[in-house]
């Protein structure tokens, strides 16, 4: 495949192998789309194959656990959309989940003990958790910064000496927007490694690598999937990083099965064309919302007013799918009549997927922090996040505005 081909066209079809032009062979055919080899083991004419395929000197698949054809497509399809140009021989591995892609992420940047790794306050819960819990047993300390203040991550950067810097390219739910290049070399300076969860950007907005990132880490059970049928997660480094990667996945075995790599890599087809909409979407309900009486405060990086405005016009190629308000009434019930009154919108956890989705941050992504620590991060009990979806903007904004209207 073509890497210089466009974003569209390679979403499209990275990953397929189709005949070629030049194929000799005779009597094979080849199917359009690469099918679900659901078999756990794969048998070549002789040993010595077998022998080379194990050895990695020949390419082929042996064992599942290893590699899968159907999870190959989908990580040769996500490597041609975050490293178009190449990146140096970067390679995805895909994960069982964002988790257990998150957490062979962190392993391969060598978070072991005595190792500092230093994350932003801002950072997905479960990760941090991950972090503190996980790796903290085995001897690794985690300290928080604001990543989206790089004058405060240089200077921890400096104090702490980590080994690798956690950020996302957004974060959640008040959709701050990192600049990666600008963190990035603060921490290469400091000979450490930067991690980007790119969940929220995709690599439709964003592809931190060419930002200078090392390792970048996705939910796929989000966007890049985008239907909320599936749950997945999958890594993309060049070496040294690839290798511990492939190793960290072979001896712990989080992979992702060929069912939901296929219907992953299905849903990576149409990532542009839903993400497109989805910005649309989002910032037309986002001006919309701000004007309403019974909205107090609207979140979204298209504001001149939002404090990353800037940051992501440099960063990003466009503003994203999220948006997060607070009404104008106070508190938690006020919230809970809201979101009980949609009609339209789902009312239920993640994001990313082709629905509009609505949730209370408080009470569900950060309901394990304590009120004092939420109110740091500015989640308050009138904060709804709504993840966009690509139906008709004008629907979900009419939902929007009789469940404000009710209030
Ligand atoms: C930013 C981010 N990273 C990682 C994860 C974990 O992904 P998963 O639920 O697929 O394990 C999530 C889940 O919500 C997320 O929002």
């Amino acid at each position: 495949m073509n890497r210089q081909r466009r974003f569209e066209t390679r979403a499209v079809h990275s990953g397929e192998h189709r005949a070629g032009a030049n194929d000799e062979r005779d009597g094979i055919f080849y199917p359009i789309s690469t099918p679900i080899y659901a078999s756990t083991t794969f048998s070549h004419p002789d040993v010595e194959t077998t022998d080379r395929v194990l050895g990695g000197e020949e390419v082929g698949y042996s064992y599942a656990r290893y590699d899968n054809p159907t999870v190959r497509a989908f990580e040769e399809a996500l490597v041609s959309l975050e490293a178009p140009k190449g990146g140096q021989g970067v390679r995805a591995f895909a994960f069982a989940s964002g988790m257990a892609a998150t957490h062979a992420a962190l392993a391969a940047a060598e978070l072991t003990g005595g190792a500092t790794a230093l994350a932003a306050e801002q950072l997905y819960g479960s990760t941090a958790t991950l972090l503190v819990q996980v790796f903290g047993a085995n001897g690794v300390q985690t300290r928080f910064v604001d990543a989206y203040d790089l004058g405060a991550v240089e200077k921890k950067v400096a104090d702490l000496g980590p080994r690798a810097v956690v950020v996302e390219s957004i974060s959640n739910p008040l959709l701050r927007v990192a600049d990666i290049r600008g963190i990035s070399e603060i921490t290469h300076a400091a000979g450490a490694a930067l991690i980007v969860d790119n969940t929220f950007g995709t690599p439709f907005l964003q592809r931190p690598l060419e930002l200078g990132a090392d390792i970048v880490v996705h939910s796929a059970t989000k966007y890049l999937s985008g239907h909320g049928d599936l749950t997945a997660g999958v890594v993309a480094a060049g070496p040294p990083y690839d290798a511990a990667l492939e190793q960290l996945r072979k001896l712990v075995g989080g992979v992702l099965g060929p069912f939901e790599a296929w219907l992953a890599h299905r849903g990576l087809k149409t990532l542009p064309l839903r993400m497109g909409r989805q910005c649309e979407n989002a910032r037309e309900i986002a001006a919309r919302l701000d004007s309403h009486p019974k909205v107090a405060k609207v979140n979204h990086p298209s504001f001149e007013t939002h404090p990353d405005y800037e940051t992501a016009g440099r960063v990003l190629s466009d503003t994203g799918g999220l948006v997060s308000f607070d009404l104008a009434a106070e508190g938690r019930e006020a919230a809970y009549s809201f979101l009980n009154a949609l009609e339209l919108c789902v009312k239920a956890p993640s994001l990313g997927d082709i629905y509009t989705l609505a949730i209370h941050p408080a009470t569900s992504s950060h309901r394990e922090l304590s009120p004092s620590r939420r109110e740091r991060l500015g989640v308050g009990e009138n904060l709804v996040r709504l993840s966009v979806g690509i139906e008709h903007p004008q629907d979900i904004i009419s939902d929007l505005e009789q469940a404000l209207d009710r209030l």
